[in-house]
């Protein structure tokens, strides 16, 4: 039975080798035991003074979770899938949307942890949520974002079609004293639906979400 309150909590999405399920809070335990510590964290999230680095680091995503789901509304929302392998929590992956309803426009984040990287999994996880987003949610173009020196995350951006968009230079950790060369790119509509990327993704349980989209229902 979907969620009678938060249907997201019963979206669902299948690809070849990964399940992606919205983020709940029975997650964060988990996700604290596995979270990389190259994993860049919103630099503004408050720091408690009195805990260690690694639990630190668990608050502010767990801080973030609740903001997320806290502050959605149907312009301006961040959906965070939980990415599991064969039942394991490997990774996460974000799919947001600022003011959607007028641009149309999505942004992405992930991570995985470490020893399943550079095995696909990443173009995986992206085109799960780009399916998401082109298909149902009605996307006309994904950006996304990463520092010039990120090769697996701007690979990830390229293989799955997404063209140059400019560069930026921006504040960069650990103590945001340097700029350093924020690379963007997108991804079109067109290019997406060409590109046949969908094929072989599921999404279940979309259709009870709609109304948090503000999308009208079919
Ligand atoms: C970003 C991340 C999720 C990508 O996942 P992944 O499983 O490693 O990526 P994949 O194996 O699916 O694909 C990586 C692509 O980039 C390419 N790539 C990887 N490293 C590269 C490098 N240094 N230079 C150029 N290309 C590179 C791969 O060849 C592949 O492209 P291809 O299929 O065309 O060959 C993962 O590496 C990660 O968790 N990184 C740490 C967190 C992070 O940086 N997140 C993004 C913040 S913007």
């Amino acid at each position: 039975m979907t969620h009678p309150i938060w249907p997201l909590f019963d979206l669902r999405i299948q690809t070849a080798d990964l399940e992606l399920r919205p983020v709940r809070d029975a997650d964060q335990v988990e996700i604290a035991g596995v979270l990389p510590d190259d994993l860049e964290l919103d630099p503004s999230a408050h720091r408690f003074a009195q805990v260690d680095e690694r639990y630190g680091r668990s608050l502010v995503v767990a801080q973030t979770y609740w903001r997320h789901y806290g502050s959605w509304t149907a312009d301006a929302w961040r959906l965070n899938f939980v990415v599991r392998l064969d039942g394991e929590l490997v990774g996460e992956q974000e799919l947001e949307g600022n003011d959607f309803l007028t641009t149309r426009t999505v942004d992405t984040s992930s991570w995985l942890v470490s020893r399943f990287r550079g095995q696909g999994l990443g173009k995986q996880m992206r085109t799960a949520v780009l399916a998401l987003a082109f298909g149902p949610l009605a996307a006309e173009a994904a950006i996304t974002s990463a520092w010039h020196d990120n090769g697996a995350s701007l690979g990830v951006s390229r293989a799955l079609g997404y063209q140059p968009n400019g560069v930026s230079l921006d504040p960069r950790e650990p103590d945001r004293t340097r700029a350093d060369t924020m690379v963007h790119l997108r991804l079109t509509r067109a290019d997406w639906l060409a590109g046949g990327r969908a094929k072989g993704v599921t999404i279940d349980g979309f259709e009870p979400c709609r109304p948090l989209f503000g999308l009208v229902a079919r």
